[in-house]
């Protein structure tokens, strides 16, 4: 039997060029154009299971894009894993921001992974964590030695809302049966210090749209007598934050959970440098919420950010005018405890309240979810603090995360099972952005990592 080191050292080449190939295909779900490419993704991903040892390989399909299932089922007595990931993509824009293209992946050496990174759109967020489970699979099922039985649900929306598996996750909650749900799709601090995420922020995102006059008008006939859309909705979103940086939409702190002081010393003890994280943004001063640091700023504090704005001519040169519309897409992080539906209606009835005369406004929700915390105290989240120990030689550090992955609060509603959240990747993995990467090194250590958390569990569950 070979060690999981030694098959890896033997395998690596191959670990590489396969996740390539996959990173190849512009699986992107925001955009229809590239829906063929999302269903050939899927298909690809079928194919690497069965190759991997699964013994039951299924596409299910959904309402949007299929649901990637797969089982090894070795003994109904022992525990289940449920290994959840997203075969789609984020958009690539701004394609010119790009050094490569976005989906023609190249291994480059930067400052934070040494022994490279590969770049393309996807490679950490989220196929490159998810391939790092199915090599593990295959690693195990290659030596005999996978001693819980394990399921894969791979899905193609997670970047737009996760729709389908919503619908999905209802319907088959008998064959999704499992002891613990594991996901690779968060980060940790560094490569010298892991961390396990404990915590999701929760999410409401709403569009909105606010109209003047019934067209555009002339900017020096019409100007200072009408509303100027863009300038009232510039004001309203303004007026969204106080001086101190609070959300003054009423109600919207009501269900906040406050830790408690000991809970923020826990927290602050984790290694963290102001310095470098102004140097890596290039920014000369973080900003935010009044009495908060800024890792309590990204994690265990609500939000509301503007994603997107625009409305009146952008186009070269001057023009002018009144536009008769300005739009934003806004975003609400959320923590636990916080109802996303509800935050988006209290969003709703403020941003109408505050129109002044002179405009209408239009308020569209898009979607949503509710913010999720795991405990530490149960053997999933031991089993995967043993695995860390193992291979990084360190015990891994508890982290709530900023970011969302809303389908984990349903995985608790429906399936009754905790989510264990082990990633790999780094914040300066350029997720969502230009020119996003994952290190080699943190793509192998994944791979190495995962068959610990199988050996664990199973044998924490006796
Ligand atoms: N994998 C991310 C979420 C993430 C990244 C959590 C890093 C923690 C650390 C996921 O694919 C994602 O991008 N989620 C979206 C929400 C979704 C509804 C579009 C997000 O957080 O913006
Ligand atoms: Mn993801
Ligand atoms: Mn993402």
């Amino acid at each position: 039997m070979q060690t999981i080191q030694e098959y890896i050292s033997t395998h690596k080449n191959r670990f590489i060029e396969e996740l390539i190939e996959l990173l190849k295909i512009p699986s992107v779900s925001a955009d229809t154009a590239y829906s063929q490419d999302v269903l050939n993704t899927a298909d690809a991903i079928m194919d690497s299971l069965k190759k991997a040892g699964c013994d039951h390989v299924e596409l299910c399909e959904t309402p949007g894009y299929p649901i990637v299932y797969g089982e090894k089922i070795i003994d109904k007595n022992l525990p289940t894993v449920l290994v959840y990931g997203h075969y789609d993509v984020q958009p690539a824009d701004p394609i010119d921001l790009w050094d490569s293209p976005p989906f023609n992946p190249v291994i480059k050496k930067t400052d934070i992974h040494p022994e490279g990174a590969i770049f393309a759109r996807g490679a950490c967020d989220d196929k490159g964590q998810m391939y790092m489970h199915v090599k593990a699979l295959e690693y195990m099922t290659s030596q005999g030695n996978l001693p819980c039985n394990v399921k894969f649900m791979i899905e193609g929306e997670e970047e737009v809302g996760s729709e389908s598996l919503a619908w999905f996750v209802p319907r088959n909650t008998e064959k999704l049966a499992n002891d613990v749900i594991l996901i690779s799709d968060t980060g940790m601090i560094a490569n010298d210090i892991p961390s396990i995420t404990t915590g999701l922020r929760g999410l409401s995102y709403v569009e909105v749209e606010v109209t003047g006059p019934n067209r555009d008008l002339h900017s020096g006939l019409y100007g200072g007598a009408v509303a100027n859309p863009i300038n009232i909705l510039s004001k309203m979103i303004a007026s969204l934050h106080d001086e101190n940086n609070h959300i003054t939409i009423p109600g919207f702190y009501d269900k906040v959970e406050e830790l408690s002081r000991e809970e923020r010393d826990e927290m602050a003890k984790a290694p963290f440098s102001l310095e470098e994280y102004k140097k890596a943004l290039e920014i000369d001063a973080v900003y935010g919420e009044k009495d908060y640091t800024t890792n309590e700023r990204n994690s265990i504090r609500p939000t509301l950010d503007v994603n997107g704005i625009w409305g009146g001519y952008i186009g070269e040169g001057a023009k002018t005018v009144i536009a008769s519309k300005a739009y934003a897409k806004i975003s609400m992080r959320l923590v636990p405890n916080q109802d996303w539906e509800e935050i988006t209606q209290l969003f709703k009835t403020h941003f109408e309240n505050i129109a002044p005369a002179g405009v209408k406004v239009k308020v569209t929700p898009h979607h949503g979810g509710q913010g999720y915390v795991t405990p530490i105290n149960n053997i999933g989240y031991q089993a995967a603090s043993k695995a860390y120990q193992e291979t990084f030689g360190v015990t891994p550090i508890p982290q709530r995360s900023g970011g969302s992955i809303p389908i984990v609060a349903l995985f608790e509603q429906e399936l009754k099972s905790k989510t264990i959240l082990m990633g790999f990747g780094l914040n300066s993995d350029a997720i969502h952005s230009p020119n996003e990467h994952f290190g080699v090194w943190n793509y192998l250590k994944g791979i190495e990592t995962i068959p610990y958390f199988y050996k664990h569990f199973a044998e924490l569950s006796k």
